[in-house]
């Protein structure tokens, strides 16, 4: 518990995902059946790819999802909290009076090209995935993609977008941000499960958000790229926009070397265009 406690407040990864997109008039379209306007489109070819990929994977809760109660044990062992699955419910219904009950997310179409960008890179639209230890305020028109990790996190949002959040515990730095309520959605621990499980085979504790982010831009956008991700050489996970500062944490309880493969063989793969950033 302790090293997981610093490692997430040492690796405060605040990772943003640059979504735009444009809209193709079909006079542009070649004469196939393409599933997106892009010049490629994610294909759902590769074996290896397959074994990874479900787009079934709900990558957002909504009000009316039915999270089970075996992926609600899932996602509590990883901070090992005692919170029930009703209290949990309860505290979710409450979250969902507070922003949209239910996510939208642009669906894939023949007449428009979804590309994103990871990292600070200007775009029209910025999903930025964040959770209360990693928070900054937010702009008026930017998706907040809230990754929780634990209940309190749900208590957080909550008083953090409204007067404050004034409880305990300390470690929580951020007692209150700006952010379009909105525009706020919340991933599914489902979808982390399955990023643990199926693309990470249950290495580590639980995926960085980076590569959450990285695995929810793939089911988002028909174009990805990828920017300032990884560990150097040493297999520090520095920021590209900072120093880590504990050197002893390097990835802390993410498995950094697996992620790293991970993605550099969708970029092989052309599922996605990676560029590091040392
Ligand atoms: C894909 O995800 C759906 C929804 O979570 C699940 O029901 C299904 O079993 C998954 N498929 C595979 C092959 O894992
Ligand atoms: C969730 O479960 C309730 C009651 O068990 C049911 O009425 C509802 O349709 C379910 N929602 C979804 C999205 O499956
Ligand atoms: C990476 O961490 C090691 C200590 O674990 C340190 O000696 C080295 O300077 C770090 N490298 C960078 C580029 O910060």
């Amino acid at each position: 518990m302790k090293i997981k406690e610093r490692a997430i407040v040492s690796l405060l990864c605040a990772v943003t995902i640059c979504v735009s997109w444009s809209g193709f008039m079909s006079r542009n379209l070649p004469q196939d059946q393409r599933p997106c306007a892009c010049e490629r489109c994610l294909s759902e070819d590769d074996p290896w790819f397959m074994k990874r990929f479900n787009k079934s994977v709900e990558p957002f809760l909504s009000a009316n999802y039915n999270l089970s109660e075996d992926d609600f044990s899932w996602w509590k062992g990883l901070w090992g909290e005692k919170t029930k699955f009703g209290t949990f419910r309860k505290l979710l219904d409450k979250v969902f009076l507070m922003i949209p009950p239910s996510p939208h997310v642009l669906e894939p179409s023949p007449d428009r090209c979804r590309t994103c960008f990871e990292a600070d890179v200007g775009a029209r639209t910025t999903h930025r995935v964040m959770y209360p230890e990693s928070s900054v305020d937010l702009g008026d028109s930017t998706h907040f993609l809230m990754a929780p990790f634990k209940s309190i996190d749900f208590e957080w949002l909550l008083d953090a977008l409204n007067t404050g959040y004034n409880a305990t515990p300390e470690w929580i730095v951020n007692r209150k941000i700006t952010a379009n309520k909105d525009l706020v959605k919340i991933i599914n621990p489902v979808f982390m499960r399955y990023v643990h499980d199926m693309w990470l085979e249950k290495e580590g504790y639980y995926p960085s958000t980076g590569f959450l982010a990285l695995v929810l831009a793939l089911h988002m956008c028909d174009e990805v790229s990828v920017f300032g991700y990884g560990a150097d050489s040493d297999g520090n996970w520095s920021h590209y926009w900072e120093e880590l500062v504990d050197k002893m944490v390097k990835t802390g309880g993410h498995p950094g070397n697996t992620e790293y493969e991970i993605i550099q063989k969708l970029h092989e793969l052309q599922k996605l265009k990676f560029y590091t950033g040392f």
